[in-house]
């Protein structure tokens, strides 16, 4: 049986770097659990969060994967170092991998980063970017409508574009050269975004960065896969099976099988 590389998200947001890691590593199998019956995580308290990111961790060790990734800031801002403590593979979060591709292309040393509530109040962007250059200046925004859009397939459109542009418009003024897309739900939105934040801004997704560090880990380790077959991924949904699917599929270009999950009937 061939170890996945477990990947999980309060929803579809993690699917950007799932497709990045498909993308980089055609050979690896995935495991993608999206949380869509407790979507959105950003508003949850931080206790509740970590309790949910537990649990999905709990549903995917099931599977024997070599890793596992959790591909939401707001759980990484509050799980990563408790998660790692816990588990016996390598569990790499999403704010790191954003930041070292933000301190990589900035030229103002000016960084602006969105997210969810949670995330933005964690301060754990601002921790990180300063950890590596205090000389950073950090612009940060929370967009609590965005991640709903996203959940809902609204990416395009007037009403879209109209609420992006506003809950953004207190961003324009900062002059930012870089933006971190600090949630994995915002990079369905980059056509929007990039729209409303202009040419000069470049938007930053963790996606490329974390799945650059996935192949890393798994070339030291010895775990990269070698064999030519094409993986079969599974995918994993709490909520509505078909509106994660339709999305999904959408998304990575691909036709895939959803298997539901209810909290219900999973043993604690
Ligand atoms: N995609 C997640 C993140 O990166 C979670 C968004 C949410 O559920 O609020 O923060």
């Amino acid at each position: 049986m061939q170890q996945a590389i477990a990947i999980l998200d309060s929803g579809v947001g993690g699917l950007t770097v799932a497709k990045e890691v498909m993308r980089q590593l055609p050979q690896e199998k995935i495991l993608y659990f999206g949380d869509t019956a407790r979507t959105p995580y950003g508003p949850r308290p931080a206790e509740e969060v970590l309790a949910f990111t537990h649990q999905i961790v709990d549903y995917l060790l099931q599977y024997d994967p070599k890793m596992i990734v959790i591909a939401c800031n707001t759980a990484t801002a509050v799980g990563l170092q408790e998660i790692r403590a816990r588990v016996d593979i390598p569990v790499l979060g999403v704010i790191h991998p954003g930041v070292r591709a933000a301190i990589k292309i900035t030229k103002s040393n000016r960084v602006g980063v969105i997210g969810t509530e949670g995330t933005i109040r964690s301060g754990a962007y601002e921790q990180a970017l300063r950890q590596i250059s205090p000389f950073v200046t950090v612009e940060q925004l929370a967009c609590p409508q965005f991640v709903t859009l996203v959940e809902n397939g609204q990416t395009h459109g007037v009403e879209t574009e109209r609420i992006v542009a506003e809950t953004l418009h207190p961003m324009k003024s900062k002059e930012i050269d870089c933006l971190i897309l600090g949630c994995t739900h915002y990079p369905f939105l980059t056509d929007v975004i990039g729209k409303v934040m202009g040419e000069d801004v470049h938007l930053i997704s963790s996606a490329d960065e974390t799945a650059r560090e996935i192949s890393t880990i798994l070339y030291h380790r010895g775990q990269l896969m070698q064999s030519g077959e094409v993986p079969v991924h599974q995918f994993f949904s709490s909520g509505d099976a078909q509106l994660f699917k339709d999305i999904a599929s959408n998304w990575l270009q691909q036709e895939i099988q959803v298997t539901p999950v209810s909290w219900h009937t999973v043993r604690p």
